[in-house]
């Protein structure tokens, strides 16, 4: 069956090295585009463009590539789309001359409320043929690449009956749009909910991943949670270089969102760390202009 998604994956950039641009983190990492290849943007923090935000996004702009990862689109929810959202999404989108948008394989609004929490759909055919429609026109209305992203979750929602990588494929093939492969996210789960990451990764529509996340998670007893708050653990990494070496990526993001390490050297350490797995497994995503600092 042809793709218009997978027709476009061929015509997008690759981006490089990224990270995520956080107002406590900004001034540094400006100073330091010579090691960072991109950034993503939480685009609910920039869709009232005042004062210091859009100052802040003009010097980002004028220094890298941007991409936006939401958390509103709440692609699983029952509210209707949310289409003021959208559209002042569009305009950002615009903006920044984002390559695709990126949002959560999720729902994070009930009645009209948002939440501020990622919540796990019911892994059911119902859900499946909800999120295909409202991902469709979503990636639409929106007229650029759509991404989801795998979430962390800490229990199966009541009438879960698919594997989540089956779920996930269904509605990235019923719906034609990519996926935003997040390793961290997969191990948190493969650890709390005791599966196999690697099959986990075998079992999902490859050829759709476009984006990779990369970030720590902490550990409460013995649940692991993901906080993008620590450093990232060997595993993870182990899971990055396996994941790379089985898609054609495009770009790889370090989220690192709390607790901050008191020198931003640390975080241009992870990202060089990173920089190096992706040069042994995948070094087409570093385009020679983006090579920074390999
Ligand atoms: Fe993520």
């Amino acid at each position: 069956m042809s793709s218009d998604f997978i027709a476009a994956k061929a015509k997008m950039p690759y981006l490089g090295v990224g990270l995520g641009l956080r107002r406590e983190l900004a001034d540094e990492i400006f100073a330091s585009s010579a090691s960072i290849d991109w950034l993503e943007i939480v685009p609910e923090n920039y869709m009232d463009l005042g004062g210091h935000a859009k100052s802040r996004l003009e010097k980002a702009k004028s220094l890298f590539p941007i991409v936006t990862h939401g958390v509103n689109l709440s692609v699983g929810s029952s509210d209707p789309l949310n289409k003021d959202y959208l559209s002042t999404l569009v305009g950002l989108l615009d903006f920044i001359e984002a390559p695709w948008w990126t949002d959560h394989l999720c729902f994070t609004s009930i009645d009209g409320f948002y939440l501020h929490d990622l919540l796990p759909l019911p892994l059911s055919a119902e859900t499946v043929k909800h999120v295909i429609a409202r991902a469709r026109e979503a990636q639409a209305l929106v007229g650029r690449p759509l991404l989801l992203e795998n979430i962390s979750y800490y229990m199966h929602m009541p009438e879960s009956h698919l594997q989540e990588a089956d779920f996930i494929w269904q509605i990235l093939e019923g719906a034609d749009c990519g996926l935003l492969l997040d390793v961290n996210n997969v191990y948190v789960n493969s650890i709390n909910l005791n599966f196999d990451p690697y099959k986990f990764i075998d079992d999902l529509p490859l050829e759709r991943v476009v984006q990779m996340h990369v970030a720590g998670h902490s550990r409460r007893g013995d649940l692991l949670i993901d906080t993008h708050g620590a450093d990232v653990i060997e595993p993870v990494f182990d899971l990055l270089a396996y994941a790379l070496k089985h898609t054609d990526c495009k770009a790889v993001l370090l989220e690192r969102d709390q607790n901050y390490p008191e020198s931003f050297e640390t975080v241009i350490a992870e990202l060089d760390k990173i920089r190096q797995i992706v040069l042994a497994s995948q070094p087409g995503v570093l385009p020679a202009a983006l090579s920074k600092s390999a």
